[in-house]
């Protein structure tokens, strides 16, 4: 059974026209693009997706970040698309990411770091269909 998970192409990478040269990683490691669209975070949107991080000192620069520009939310699907997904993008930090991963190739630094992955198969789903309604989604897992 194929996975889901989700990735949002961040403001930094459509700011700095990335968006083609992310997708292509993606495309080419093998996963299936389900849903895709691009979109203005407002910062409650922002807040509720992140509120995991409510709280700890990077949230409020976190919302401001993803609020300040269109960012692409992109569903996936693929077998063990969370952690292979998580792999092609590496670590948080850029400095720590590992050598071609998307993060350690085009990110600036750990706040700006050009997309986002989700943990675990469970927020997979639970982020997908907070940007997008089952129905935008159905039928498409085959390509
Ligand atoms: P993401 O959720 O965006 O895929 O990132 P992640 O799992 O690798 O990292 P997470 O711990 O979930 O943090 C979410 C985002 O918050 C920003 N952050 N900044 N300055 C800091 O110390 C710091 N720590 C986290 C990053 O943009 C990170 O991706
Ligand atoms: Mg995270």
């Amino acid at each position: 059974m194929a996975e889901r998970t989700l990735a949002i192409l961040k403001p930094d990478c459509v700011r700095k026209n990335l968006t083609g040269a992310v997708i292509s990683h993606i495309e080419k490691a093998g996963f299936r693009i389900l849903g895709m669209k691009k979109i203005r975070l407002t910062k409650a949107a922002a807040g509720g997706f992140y509120a995991v991080h409510k709280g700890r000192p990077f949230y409020d620069g976190l919302v401001e970040f993803m609020c300040s520009g269109p960012c692409v939310p992109i569903a996936l699907e693929k077998e063990n698309a969370v952690a292979d997904f998580r792999k092609l993008i590496g670590a948080t930090d850029p400095k720590e990411a590992a050598d071609g991963t998307i993060r350690k190739l085009y990110a600036d630094n750990k706040g700006e770091n050009i997309v986002h992955g989700s943990d675990s198969p469970e927020n997979g789903a639970i982020e997908i269909a907070y940007f997008f309604p089952a129905r935008e989604l159905a039928d498409l897992g085959q390509g």
